[in-house]
């Protein structure tokens, strides 16, 4: 992206400065990214004059706001290649993840099931598991990394059994920004009869992703790394699997009839949203895909691929600092300095006005793979730019002389 278009870009977004008014050097989109005004002023809208409740009114108001999150709705399925009626809006990722264990989980895994997942795995594609396994009964295989830090898809082919069920890998880590050959994964999960869920938290912001092109049968994610809000995020299933899978959460706007006698529930995606639904956090994540289109998703990809090596080349040439993940990472570098605890080095470049993430990254048997407590990590939003790399190596530059 030229300067002219960066600094276009950056002026959309009024988190990047800090309180004193000064460029705030942000690399944790990983985390979270900020809110383009465009998203800021949809959600406003959507909280002021257009506020009303969806699904239930009679009047005109409601009438449209049902428009406008079923739109949404639509929106979102759009983006990923999707269906609307193959989308459930959820509170994030995590709780998509949830569904996926608790509604298909708990109906079709049993003893003598095994699932497959992997060392890189964040904690909300472990966890989930491990709690249906402690009802259900069926075993879980973690599949090894390549040395450069992904996931070993020959090894998966060698794990793979007709006992597994499902495939459950993130689709970029988001610790060392390795990219899925999600493809492959589905032949490989397909071939011996397993579903294959990604999460694609980390992907769907820097990555193109058109899930039937993937292959995949689960896709999860959350808004708020999208330049979205807080609060709601989307999970994306094949719609013969989605149409078979039982309710999870009862309440209000998923049931077809209510009866004491019996209960019959709404068709998909409706069964699975109970409760007054996130409308205005779903309106506005359509207005960050509308930001995000505007630029283009191969040319962010490139953006963040350019940073990438960019920062990974500068970190190589500072002394004492080791890489972690592969070379060709999407817009996420870790690194460990040695003999400075990555929270120290967090803590000096925020003097700096850098922002950084450092600690387990919600992926502790990661951190036991890589014979580390915690790593320092980088990652690119689509409004870094050089003056953001330069920034943090200059911090880094300061750590070792302070740590002599
Ligand atoms: C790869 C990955 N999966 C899942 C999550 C969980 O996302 P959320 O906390 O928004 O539900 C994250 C968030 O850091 C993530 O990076």
């Amino acid at each position: 992206m030229s300067t002219a278009t960066l600094n276009r870009l950056r002026g959309d977004f009024p988190g990047l400065v800090t309180a004193e008014g000064k460029v705030w050097h942000y690399l944790d989109s990983g985390a979270t990214a900020q809110k383009p005004r465009s998203v800021i002023d949809a959600m406003s809208r959507a909280l002021g004059p257009d506020y009303a409740t969806v699904h239930r009114g009679v009047y005109a108001r409601s009438a449209e706001m049902t428009l406008a999150y079923e739109a949404a709705r639509r929106r979102v399925a759009t983006f990923i290649g999707g269906a609307a009626d193959e989308l459930v809006f959820t509170r994030g990722a995590t709780e998509a993840i949830n569904l996926v264990a608790q509604s298909w989980g708990a109906a079709t895994l049993g003893p003598g099931d095994r699932i497959l997942l992997s060392v890189l795995e964040h904690h909300s594609n472990i966890v989930p598991w491990q709690l249906l396994q402690a009802r259900a009964g069926f075993a879980i295989d973690v599949c090894p990394l390549t040395a450069e830090g992904c996931i070993d898809l020959d090894a998966a082919e060698a794990m793979l059994t007709r006992a597994h069920k499902l495939v459950a890998f993130a689709h970029v880590s988001n610790v060392l920004g390795s990219v899925l050959d999600a493809a492959r994964a589905a032949r490989l999960a397909h071939g011996v009869g397993a579903k294959l869920l990604l999460d694609g938290c980390q992907a769907v912001p820097r990555l193109p992703v058109d899930v039937a092109a993937l292959g995949c049968d689960f896709y999860a994610f959350s808004a708020h790394k999208l330049y979205g809000p807080t609060g709601i995020g989307a999970l994306w299933a094949r719609g013969e699997i989605l149409d078979a899978m039982p309710p999870w959460q009862g309440g209000g706007a998923m049931i077809d009839r209510v009866d004491f006698a019996g209960t019959s529930y709404a068709p998909a995606p409706q069964r699975f949203e109970a409760g007054t639904p996130a409308i205005t956090e779903a309106i506005a994540l359509a207005a960050a895909i509308d930001y995000v289109e505007a630029i283009g998703r191969e040319a962010i990809c490139a953006h963040e691929a350019a940073l990438t090596r960019r920062l990974r080349d500068g970190l190589r040439a500072t002394n004492r600092i080791t890489l972690f993940g592969p070379e060709d990472s999407a817009g996420i570098v870790s690194f460990a300095m040695d003999g400075v605890h990555p929270h120290d080095l967090g803590t000096i470049l925020d003097e700096e006005n850098v922002a950084i993430r450092a600690g387990h990254h919600c992926a502790q048997p990661l951190m036991a793979h890589l014979g580390v407590s915690a790593t320092a990590r980088a990652s690119f939003g689509l409004y870094n730019d050089e003056s953001d790399i330069a920034a943090l190596l200059r911090g880094i530059e300061r750590t070792r002389r302070i740590f002599g």
